[in-house]
């Protein structure tokens, strides 16, 4: 099964590949630092005695999303919304792409994936919010109930998105999740390796371990 290139503004079926720095060093301390709060928050959830850990899980995970809404913007040219948000015809393409056994490679997110991801900081955010409306008493009990469903969506969606992350590491020969650990993808043409921007994460990073440490 040979993948098509689809570039953010190219496509190039078939062209060459070598291996770029797709996602800077901001965009992976972020996925992961994410991905580890977001499960030991939830794993904490019933725990009464596990209560602060679960609220400083629960306000880091705020804390990531708005970092990255901020690097959605200013970010590096696969880290930018603009690159891998898309609308309904590029998804239905991509979608079809995949049913057809050749799946379109993309550097950058898949615009199905970018899906996954907008639902995932979306609820992300909403989730939050509602713990954080639960936590300061400021509503009354009912926020329980939505705060408990928004985090079965949440969990609900992540689980699509490691699947699908499984599922087209397979169809395209390469491993995404090591990608993400390592930054480094296959990219066509018209793909370019991106700075590492390591000094933004490393404030990143220090601004989360100041606040578990405050
Ligand atoms: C609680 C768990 C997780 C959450 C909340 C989560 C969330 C996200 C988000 C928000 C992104 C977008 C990254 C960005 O551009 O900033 C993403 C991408 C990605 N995630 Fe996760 N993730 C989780 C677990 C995992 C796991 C366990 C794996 C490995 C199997 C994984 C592999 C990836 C990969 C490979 C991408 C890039 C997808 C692509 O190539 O387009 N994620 N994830
Ligand atoms: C990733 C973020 C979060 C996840 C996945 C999450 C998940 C959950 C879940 C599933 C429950 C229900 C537990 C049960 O069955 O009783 C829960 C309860 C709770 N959460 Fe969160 N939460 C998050 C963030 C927050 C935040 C930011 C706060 C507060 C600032 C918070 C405060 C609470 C409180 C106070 C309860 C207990 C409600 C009760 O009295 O039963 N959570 N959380």
């Amino acid at each position: 099964m040979k993948p098509v290139e689809q570039s953010s503004h190219s496509s190039a079926a078939g062209a060459a590949a070598s291996p770029v720095r797709v996602w800077d060093v901001p965009v992976r301390v972020f996925h992961w630092l994410l991905a580890f709060c977001f499960a030991v928050a939830y794993l904490t959830a019933e725990l009464d005695d596990w209560r602060l850990l679960h609220v400083t899980l629960g306000y880091t995970v705020a804390g990531l999303v708005l970092f990255r809404l901020v690097w959605g913007i200013c970010g590096t040219r696969y880290a930018r919304f603009s690159n891998f948000v898309r609308g309904p015809q590029a998804i239905a393409n991509y979608l079809r792409s995949l049913l057809s056994g050749r799946p379109a490679h993309y550097t950058g997110h898949n615009p199905a994936g970018a899906v996954a991801i907008v639902l995932m900081l979306a609820l992300a955010l909403l989730l939050t919010t509602a713990g954080w409306l639960l936590y300061t008493e400021r509503v009354g009990e009912w926020m329980e109930e939505v705060h408990e469903t928004l985090a079965n969506l949440m969990l609900m969606v992540v689980l699509v998105h490691i699947a699908a992350v499984l599922l087209s590491s397979r169809l395209h020969g390469e491993n995404l999740a090591r990608a993400m650990l390592t930054g480094m993808k296959a990219g066509h043409e018209g793909a370019s390796s991106q700075p590492p921007r390591t000094f933004v994460a490393l404030l990143l990073l220090l601004a989360v371990l100041a606040f578990w440490l405050s």
